[in-house]
């Protein structure tokens, strides 16, 4: 045989070993086991977060559309009730610390404006303010969760806006509410005292934040027994163990929520990358990255665990999701990023992680929920469209308020990129209120179909059904001309046979499974 030919039989037999490793699934065995179940999934773990920033708030859900008055958003309205959204943070995020209440209160000619100097110096009118809010929650059916401003506010400020919230009536600020057209409390429970203290907040060392906390929290007193406050304490930024150690130690005893917040990124901050425009490295950079917060909660959780061995404190995610460069042409202050199939499964990792952690981990809160980072919808004018990630949300509705089943992997297959895997399949379980169990699944592959097999125990299933998330392609997304290139399907690659659950995961896929 010449050199040539060698050459080029080897070639052939190396392409086709590569079309054989290219198609062959790889195989993951998981042990779901129902008679280990004990803790259950806060749906506040679904919470969403509108910030004063960019469109999130002003176009995203407040708009002049159609009357040229302002009014709230029914299209948005509409969609961000079916995935059921448990309670809404807001004003912030770095806004919240900036913002004085009373400006946003009382007929809104009279509103002053202000500068947003924090995210694009855009001029807010303060149309937005806390009526507008608490309509807005009542609308999508949440609860609220207010940021209280303790980096640029006073301790009367805070104690007073708790009154104006929540005193039952016969209080000027009472009446005052009732004059702006809401006689009855609001009874909001969850309320930060502060958001990221130790950066935008206010700059704060954990020691002299603990004490500011402590002072804080003791004027968010009750007024009735519907009223006591749920007192969401900064938290720690990313691996910050120090900060949750400082915190739990000094004022464990008056915190209800620790609120830890978490980016992905798929570059370094100076240079995050593209939502869309990305290869194979980046998709892979990012999943890894998604993942290390099931290590952070881990860690986070062992410190708290050490002052609050009966688990009283919540962990709460504050922030997370996936954090790109603005998309080309926007204002860079008002962080404006698409959502491909690589951010759907960010949050499918980052939810089942929470999931699994349902003992510590009661709450959360994605980054954020209209036009801002990792988003549900998108709004241009009067169009919107639904993100990959807002699917997933849907598909994870299943897990609201259900009972976690613990789910471990026994055998993991491997994603590799380079020299470097991560397991390729990420899931979840619980049993709802009606007995039925719901399995939620990805598949970080982008190349290869996944075999999975469920070994069930304390189940008693004979069939499943499902629905799919996936894609064309690592960056497929969903744009105003083409909003229904990301969208869910029926998903029939799920077998219940002798106690086992079989599924065949596409690449690049999420799934929610029902057994029946
Ligand atoms: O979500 C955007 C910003 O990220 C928030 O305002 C701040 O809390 C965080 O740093």
């Amino acid at each position: 045989m010449t050199r040539f030919r060698i050459a080029l039989v080897l070639a052939g037999a190396l392409a086709s070993s590569a079309v054989a490793h290219a198609q062959q699934p790889s195989a993951t065995r998981l042990v779901l086991d129902a008679t280990q179940a004990h803790d259950t999934i806060s749906r506040h773990i679904y919470g969403q977060f509108a910030e004063h920033l960019g469109h999130g708030i002003y176009e995203g859900l407040w708009t002049r559309e159609g009357t040229g008055q302002w009014h709230l958003r029914d299209d948005v309205i509409a969609a961000l009730r079916r995935i059921q959204v448990p309670n809404i943070r807001w004003p912030g995020g770095c806004f919240a610390d900036y913002y004085h209440w009373r400006d946003g209160i009382g007929p809104a000619a009279k509103r002053p404006r202000m500068v947003n100097t924090i995210w694009g110096n855009a001029v807010e009118d303060n149309s937005f303010g806390t009526e507008e809010y608490m309509e807005l929650v009542h609308r999508v059916g949440a609860e609220p969760f207010v940021v209280g401003n303790v980096g640029t506010g006073s301790l009367r400020e805070m104690a007073e806006w708790w009154e104006y919230l929540n005193h039952p009536g016969g209080s000027s600020l009472a009446d005052e509410r009732a004059a702006n057209g809401h006689t009855a409390p609001y009874n909001v429970r969850r309320f930060g005292i502060g958001n990221e203290s130790w950066g935008c907040g206010g700059a704060m060392r954990p020691e002299h934040y603990a004490d500011e906390y402590r002072q804080f929290a003791e004027f968010l007193r009750p007024f009735n027994d519907s009223t006591h406050a749920f007192r969401v304490a900064t938290g720690p930024s990313g691996d910050d163990y120090n900060w949750t150690e400082v915190m739990m130690r000094e004022a464990g005893r008056m915190i209800d929520g620790l609120d830890l917040h978490y980016y992905t990124l798929a570059g370094t901050w100076a240079k995050k990358g593209s939502a869309t425009q990305f290869g194979e490295r980046e998709w892979f950079v990012s999943l890894q990255r998604a993942r290390h917060v099931e290590e952070l909660v881990t860690k986070h959780a062992a410190i708290m665990d050490k002052y609050d061995p009966r688990k009283r404190v919540a962990l709460i995610v504050g922030e997370w999701g996936i954090w790109h460069d603005v998309e080309p042409g926007t204002n860079p202050g008002f962080l404006y990023q698409q959502s491909t199939m690589r951010d759907a499964l960010v949050a499918a990792i980052s939810l089942d992680v929470f999931n699994r952690h349902a003992d510590r981990v009661r709450g959360a809160n994605i980054a954020q929920m209209v036009n801002v980072l990792q988003a549900m919808i998108l709004t241009q004018g009067p169009r919107m469209l639904l993100t990959p990630t807002y699917h997933v949300f849907d598909f994870y509705t299943v897990h609201h308020d259900a009972v976690a089943l613990p789910i471990t992997v026994t055998a993991a297959s491997q994603y590799a990129f380079g020299s470097d895997s991560i397991p390729a399949v990420s899931a979840s379980a619980s049993r709802d209120a009606r007995g039925v169990v719901h399995v939620t699944m990805s598949n970080l592959d982008p190349n290869r179909a996944a075999t999975v097999s469920v070994e069930l125990r304390g189940v008693s299933a004979t069939s499943a059904i499902g629905r799919i998330l996936t894609a064309p392609a690592m960056n497929s997304f969903n744009s105003f001309d083409h909003p229904d290139v990301v969208r869910p399907a029926p998903f029939s690659g799920a077998r219940v046979a002798g106690g086992t659950l079989s599924v065949a995961l596409p690449a690049r896929s999420v799934v929610v499974i029902e057994l029946r």
